[in-house]
């Protein structure tokens, strides 16, 4: 594991977007895997304005995102396609076709589910895994349980996480109960992990996934046993550690 210190958010977003710009500079067709969420957004507005000013190229890039809503059609403004293109995709240079979420909208979620493993594996795999941390140390939608749910799976959301997402929706009743999330077996697979992690309300959960054991209790905890897992975290996160 490497720890990359940055000093605030906005330097964490640069140490970030710096090792995603190295991942499509070193590899034209990479596979990101990307996220969502409000940690991301530096990131995705940082690569936004090195590709305007013709420093990064994502015209051979792929992407394939953690999770979907189940429900949302990519129209709905809180759809996390949405999110992706109206935060990224739109403003960079990346095929629109070469862009993958699950499909919320399915009418069978099993096979929905099977066929987003099946995808990330005809691209090659994931060569790039870019990851926030859930308040409860989740990754993707892989929330506490019993065991680590291996592949791309339906969750049914936890009420906390609904309360805690209920901020981006008029009402509370209208966040989606279940999502399409990417497993922790199809995260893990990645070939490079980088989990990034900002603020002080983010310490204490970061110092548990790192340094605790590893267990279903606590999603994020996994990633200690990945090979290559790049952390890139500020110093108001990384206080406790
Ligand atoms: C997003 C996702 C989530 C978030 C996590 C952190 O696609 O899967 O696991 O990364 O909830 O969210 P923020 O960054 O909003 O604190």
């Amino acid at each position: 594991m490497r720890i990359i210190k940055a000093k605030t958010y906005g330097d964490m977003s640069r140490k970030a977007a710096n090792v995603i710009s190295a991942q499509v500079i070193l590899k034209n067709n990479c596979v990101l895997g990307l996220a969502t969420g409000a940690t991301v957004l530096g990131i995705y507005q940082q690569l936004i304005e090195w590709y305007q000013k013709g420093d990064i190229d994502f015209s051979g890039a792929r992407s394939v995102n953690l999770d979907e809503y189940v429900g949302l059609a990519g129209s709905h403004e809180q759809s996390y396609r949405h999110y992706m293109d109206t935060n990224f995709f739109q403003h960079i240079n990346i095929k629109q076709e070469n862009t993958h979420l699950p499909n919320g909208m399915t009418e069978n979620i099993e096979e929905e589910c099977d066929q987003y493993d099946a995808l990330i594996e005809s691209l090659g795999g994931i060569d790039l895994q870019l990851l926030g941390l859930g308040h409860k140390g989740h990754i993707g939608f892989n929330e506490p349980d019993e065991a680590f749910e291996k592949l791309t799976h339906c969750v049914r959301l936890k009420e906390t996480t609904r309360k805690a997402n209920a901020r981006f929706f008029e009402k509370e009743d209208q966040v989606p109960k279940k999502a399409i999330t990417m497993g922790i077996k199809s995260i893990m697979q990645a070939k490079r992990i980088v989990l990034c992690v900002s603020g002080a309300h983010k310490a204490e959960i970061l110092n548990q996934v790192l340094t605790g054991p590893v267990t279903p209790a606590l999603p994020g905890s996994i990633l200690q046993m990945h090979p290559n897992l790049t952390v890139v975290a500020d110093e108001e996160a990384l206080h406790l550690l």
